[in-house]
């Protein structure tokens, strides 16, 4: 695996492929990610992954400063899964002068959910991501539903700017109990590490209710947020959405295909989750 990270060396190595499979990630990976690069060696070849914490996905009061940095470990698993290049920019590399020109997703999908409670993550997430495809063009990028909201912005990202990109989505890696894999996860306490499977909890009595032809959302939503709320989280929202634009399913939409949300925070932790109905 060769490890690139200026982005002038990085285009020297790829050009003239024009199958490889992307796979942007912040590191600190785990088995969710590695899943990631799996499919991505299904869809295209060579595979390419890139680690870049990105400084203009996190608010003035979030992690950025103490998300997990864990680089040897990332390139010993990243090798184990035959990833042919990964591009590691430094902040220098990827930013060099101030980033002006940024990418502003549209209201309707940037603002809500996440976009709500994290004001400008997903034009920092847009911005990264079309830069890092321009520097790797690639023919396709896989992005993880875990992260639904970014994976659908993504998606619309390329599809409206014509981008010779497709975007894969990959499944949810899970712990055994339920709880999604996230780099996240390891700020938990113990105690809040064996409660926090309840989000994933939450999620299915909410995918449950609505199987049974539930059809009071806002019920539902407001009952499982209560549910956490009394068990100690801090919920921001757990929303019922259609999952074509994560906009609220109207009464009479009884057949769009729906997806549940959830945000909450856990002692100091802020987890997402979501779940297809
Ligand atoms: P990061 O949080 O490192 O996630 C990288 C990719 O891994 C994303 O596509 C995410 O959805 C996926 N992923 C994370 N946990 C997963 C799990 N448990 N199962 C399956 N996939 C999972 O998302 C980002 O980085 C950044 O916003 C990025 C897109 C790299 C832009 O900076």
């Amino acid at each position: 695996m060769k490890i690139i990270s200026s982005i002038h060396e990085l285009r020297d190595q790829l050009r003239g492929q024009n199958r490889t499979a992307f796979v942007p990630t912040m590191g600190n990976l785990h088995e969710g990610h590695l899943s990631l690069m799996r499919l991505a060696r299904q869809h295209g070849d060579p595979v390419v992954a890139s680690i870049f914490v990105n400084r203009l996905q996190f608010g003035p009061n979030e992690d950025f400063d103490k998300y997990p940095r864990t680089f040897e470990e990332d390139v010993e698993k990243l090798q184990k899964e035959n990833v042919y290049v990964l591009f590691a920019p430094t902040e220098r590399d990827l930013y060099p002068e101030p980033q002006q020109y940024r990418v502003h997703p549209p209201q309707d999908l940037g603002d809500i959910l996440e976009g709500e409670f994290r004001p400008g993550f997903f034009q920092g997430v847009c911005t990264v991501v079309m830069k890092l495809m321009s520097c790797v063009q690639p023919r396709v990028a896989v992005f993880g539903k875990k992260d639904y909201q970014q994976l659908m912005i993504v998606r619309q990202m390329c599809h409206q700017f014509a981008l010779p990109t497709d975007i894969i989505a990959a499944e949810t890696v899970r712990d055994a109990d339920g709880l999604a894999l996230s780099s996240r996860n390891r700020y938990l306490q113990p105690t809040e590490r064996a409660e926090a499977p309840q989000l994933a909890i939450a999620l299915n009595g909410v995918r449950t209710a609505v199987l049974a032809g539930d059809r009071d959302f806002a019920k539902i939503e407001q009952q499982a947020m209560a549910t956490l709320a009394a068990r100690g989280w801090q919920p921001d929202y757990i929303a019922v959405r259609k999952r074509v634009n994560l906009q609220a399913p109207a009464a009479h939409e009884t057949d769009a295909p729906l997806v549940v949300l959830a945000a909450a925070k856990l002692g100091a932790t802020r987890l997402i989750d979501n779940l297809e109905i």
